[in-house]
């Protein structure tokens, strides 16, 4: 069931992004060609997805939202391209293919990356149907959780911390930086675009926080028990790196126990929702038993 929602949704993520970022009759090709390599290259649309799922939650229609949408999905993409870097992770896999910098060369990658990230910015100016007040309320909030108060702040964390041990309260920070921010504002996102009330968009939050924490810790348990073959990503890549993650920090089981806390936490933040957010509900819970 949530299989074929995800299916069909991105069919939608995946003909909106290739008319915002074409490849025909672009320049330069070359760049064309990176930014769609990475893009195309068979991502989850999660934080997409979760906008939709969470504008369908306040009783909106998610499909309205597509450009604010696509543009986090290029956001979160080209924050992969720079991650798998030689200066960062140093990793030659991503979504089961060569990485950009493998590809194209590390010059090439950084600014195909760099043409995501503006991109993003001007595919999700381009929101139609939706007052220019609250389209610019929402880009305020993705612009700061992608930048050095979230995503970045969190990468920084990452990076500065290998080789060291840190406690939980950084590792968290960690978390809620590099991944948890982008997850947050694409409920809000949703959810403001949509019309969302209050309480709604304040329970869709403590949802996102939860759901992002999970996430990542199911990302480092992955790093360690997934197969390369289903993550599409090297297996062990924190372990060569020294990371600090909930994995070396705690132990597989621990990090489990704490994945659970977090996917419950973020039920309880729905408990005032209906059916509208049952696939939010679906998505959450089905970290626990996620192989990619
Ligand atoms: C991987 O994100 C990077 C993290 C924030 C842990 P995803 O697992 O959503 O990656 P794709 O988009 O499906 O490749
Ligand atoms: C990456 O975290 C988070 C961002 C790109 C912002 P990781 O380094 O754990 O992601 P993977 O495991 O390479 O996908
Ligand atoms: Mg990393
Ligand atoms: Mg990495
Ligand atoms: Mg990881």
């Amino acid at each position: 069931m949530l299989k074929q929602y995800c299916r069909e949704k991105c069919e939608i993520i995946d003909q909106a992004l290739a008319k915002f970022i074409p490849g025909e009759n672009v320049y330069p090709p070359i760049l064309f060609e990176a930014m769609r390599y990475s893009l195309f290259a068979g991502g989850k649309r999660l934080r997409p997805i979760m906008l939709m799922a969470a504008a369908d939650a306040v009783g909106g229609a998610g499909i309205h939202y597509l450009n604010v949408a696509c543009g986090l999905e290029m956001i979160h993409t080209y924050s992969l391209i720079h991650d798998d870097l030689p200066a960062m992770d140093d990793d030659d896999y991503r979504r089961g293919k060569l990485t950009s910098h493998k590809v194209f060369g590390e010059g090439m990658a950084i600014l195909a990356g760099d043409a995501l990230l503006t991109a993003a910015f001007t595919t999700m100016l381009s929101q139609p149907s939706v007052p220019p007040a609250v389209v610019l309320k929402v880009l305020g909030e993705i612009s700061t959780a992608a930048g050095a108060n979230g995503m970045i702040g969190g990468q920084v964390i990452d990076l500065s911390s290998e080789g060291k041990t840190i406690d939980l309260e950084t590792v968290k920070l960690m978390h809620q930086g590099k991944t948890g921010a982008l997850f947050e504002a694409a409920l809000r996102a949703g959810a403001q675009l949509a019309g969302a009330v209050e309480w709604q968009v304040a329970a869709l939050t403590e949802y996102a926080q939860q759901f992002g924490l999970a996430f990542q810790i199911t990302d480092d348990i992955l790093d360690v028990t997934g197969s390369q073959e289903k993550i599409g990503k090297p297996v062990g890549s924190d372990i060569r790196n020294s990371k600090a993650t909930y994995v070396t920090l705690y132990s597989l089981e621990e990090a489990k126990r704490m994945a659970c806390q977090s996917v419950d936490s973020a039920l309880s933040a729905l408990s005032q929702f209906g059916t509208e957010a049952d696939v939010l509900r679906k998505m959450v819970r089905s970290l626990l038993t996620r192989d990619s």
